[in-house]
């Protein structure tokens, strides 16, 4: 019998005889003597085999990366200049007096301490890339900030209720993925893009506080923060105001990372309107470790003549804005020819520039292309606004407002991190006060900018029949190192505010009935006052760890064409098995699991 995880032998266990289970890390063979390095999630420690005990030493020589052994031995302790600072086990080692092989190994793909696996490899044999002690320690952290989640909750007083995987489709606007019903031809259930319906019905329900860590399903376009299936911290209480919301959620997330990291968070976060976000770092959710913002210039260019800043400044959705670069000044063109091209990723159609060499001699001073189309008070108005000094760079941005905010927004970020700009830490913020709607060009109506169970702002009621594109939401969304961790709302408790929004977004009451009956039926019945917010886990859990794709913190995750390259799912079915679910393919194709 085990008597002591690997990792956790020390000098406690000095003289004692221990018995351990683990993995073949590593096999050294020094000349007569054999070094194995034994793993378990713990971690590691060095059992020595010598020949004077010939049968074990028989079975360590036959030893392979990966087999599975047992060992009993006694610790000593390591011999002077051995001794390995960074284990626990760094000062002993176990004499082994006997070793079983549980299993061997096949020659594995890769060794678990090798570093630059290629993805593809790692996600094929995920079994054995998650046997590599970091991701050991991503899915232990992501089990700590879920135990740390529920502590507070629970201490909170919510309650954990599981609402439905198969469902009907919940509009938070990506594509559902749907599953065939045998029991009812051509019906198909939802899986669910979030329990959002459901939190709200269980307030109506009278629980008052709820949550649910919860997965959520999405068929959208994937990258490195989306997965098709993700985790949601699911979270609603009843008779709060938004502001008793945001405090008691930004509580949450205070005590999960002191728990979890340690780390002290502000409190309380800084907040921003969704008008000073885009205004000041051209995005909803600001990395606010770069310490760089725009300037508008939008008004300031509107009687100019030069098309290019003059036309944008002119149009009703049109933005001039600078993004300046302390000590700019010195990027090569090569470098600005990089940035050019790096906007243009957004639509950009150019990056303008001016240099700052001397401000003391006024206009004289800088350098530009663009120089010679600009008035003179405008570039002084320009330098004073940007707070331009010497050896500075400005960029600028000059197209429909949307364009320049996703342009100069993703270019402020490139420069902070590459110029060592940005600062170290967490730096979460609030952003606020959304606009209900955004127009969707395509289809030519309003969408909803978070979902269509969000409350209008006080007052803004009325807009939502007179002019949608003006109404204000009581939406919130957390962001935390330029990465949104997290959106809620305060919702619509009266069926006659919801019937408004729904008539907003186009959808006639015929169709609000047949989708959302039971919801508006619902609110008629004492639905309380109601909000809360969903937090991404995944996301939360990858910042943390540090990983740059949330693939990193999930055990199984799909790749960014939404495959599981272990198990090789999605995949072809029987013939059989369609025609139980009543379903033909309109591309027939190889029938095969
Ligand atoms: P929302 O759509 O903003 O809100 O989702 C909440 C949070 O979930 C995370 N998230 C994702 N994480 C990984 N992969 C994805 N594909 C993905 N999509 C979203 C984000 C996001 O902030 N029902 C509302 C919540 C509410 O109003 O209470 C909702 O789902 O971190
Ligand atoms: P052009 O008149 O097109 O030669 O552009 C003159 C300068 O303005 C060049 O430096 C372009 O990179 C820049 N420029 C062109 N279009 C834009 C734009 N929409 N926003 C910012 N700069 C631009």
């Amino acid at each position: 019998m085990r008597t002591e995880y690997c990792g956790l032998i020390s000098r406690r266990h000095l003289g004692q005889v221990v018995t351990l289970c683990g993995w073949v890390h590593r096999r050294r063979d020094h000349g007569g003597v054999i070094f194995i390095d034994l793993r378990d999630r713990e971690g590691l420690v060095q059992v020595v085999s010598d020949p004077d005990n010939a049968v074990t030493f028989g079975i360590a020589d036959r030893l392979r990366h990966e087999y599975v052994i047992e060992v009993t031995g006694r610790v000593r302790e390591r011999p002077q200049g051995t001794v390995n600072p960074n284990l626990t086990s760094g000062e002993v080692e176990v004499l082994a007096e006997r070793i079983g092989i549980l299993n061997p190994s096949l020659t594995p793909p890769f060794l678990m301490d090798e570093e630059h696996l290629s993805e593809q490899v790692r996600l094929e044999y995920r079994f054995l890339d998650l046997r590599r002690p970091q991701m050991q320690k991503n899915m232990r952290l992501r089990y700590h900030v879920t135990m740390a989640v529920r502590g507070f909750l629970d201490h909170h007083g919510f309650i954990d209720i599981e609402t439905p995987m198969l469902t009907r489709s919940t509009p938070e606007g990506a594509r559902d993925y749907l599953v065939p019903s045998r029991i009812h031809p051509g019906h198909f259930y939802a899986l669910p893009q979030s329990p959002q319906l459901f939190k709200q019905l269980l307030m109506i329900a009278g629980f008052d506080r709820y949550y649910q860590i919860v997965r959520c399903f999405r068929d959208e376009d994937l990258r490195t923060d989306r997965q098709p299936e993700f985790t949601q911290i699911d979270v609603e209480t009843s008779f709060l105001d938004q502001h008793a919301i945001m405090v008691l959620v930004e509580e949450l997330i205070r005590h999960v990372f002191k728990e979890v990291l340690e780390a002290d968070l502000p409190d309380p976060f800084p907040r921003f309107t969704y008008a000073q976000a885009m205004a000041l770092y051209g995005s909803d959710k600001p990395d606010l470790r770069v310490p760089l913002k725009l300037t508008e210039l939008t008004d300031l260019m509107k009687g100019v003549e030069f098309k290019v800043f003059g036309d944008a400044a002119r149009l009703a959705d049109g933005r001039v804005a600078a993004l300046l670069v302390p000590q700019g000044g010195g990027l090569t063109r090569g470098e600005i020819d990089a940035c050019t091209e790096f906007v243009r990723i957004y639509g950009a159609k150019g990056l303008a520039y001016i240099k700052v060499n001397a401000l003391e001699k006024g206009v004289g001073g800088v350098q530009s292309p663009i120089l010679k189309f600009l008035p003179q008070p405008v570039i002084r108005a320009i330098l004073e606004r940007t707070g331009a000094r010497d050896g500075d760079l400005v960029f600028f941005g000059a197209d429909r407002a949307k364009v320049v905010n996703e342009a100069l927004g993703a270019l402020r970020v490139k420069i902070g991190h590459e110029r060592g700009l940005a600062e170290h830490g967490w730096r979460p913020a609030w952003v606020l006060d959304f606009p209900m709607f955004e127009w969707d060009e395509e289809a030519k109506r309003w969408v909803a900018m978070h979902h269509p169970f969000t409350s209008p702002a006080d007052g803004h009621e009325d807009l939502l029949e007179t002019d949608p594109g003006a109404a204000h939401a009581k939406a919130h969304d957390m962001v935390l190192n330029g990465w949104e961790i997290g959106g809620g709302s305060v919702r619509i408790h009266r069926q006659d505010v919801q019937s408004k929004v729904f008539r907003a977004l186009d959808i006639g009451p015929e169709e609000a009935q047949a989708k959302f009956g039971f919801l508006l039926e619902a609110l008629q019945y004492g639905a309380p006052p109601h909000g809360g917010i969903a937090f991404g886990l995944d996301r939360i859990v990858a910042l943390m760890a540090g990983a740059e794709s949330i693939r990193d913190i999930i055990a199984f995750p799909k790749t960014q064409r939404a495959q599981c390259l272990l198990t090789h799912a999605p995949n072809a079915v029987d013939e059989e098995q369609l025609k139980e679910l009543h379903v033909r393919l309109r591309t027939p194709q190889a029938t095969s699991a």
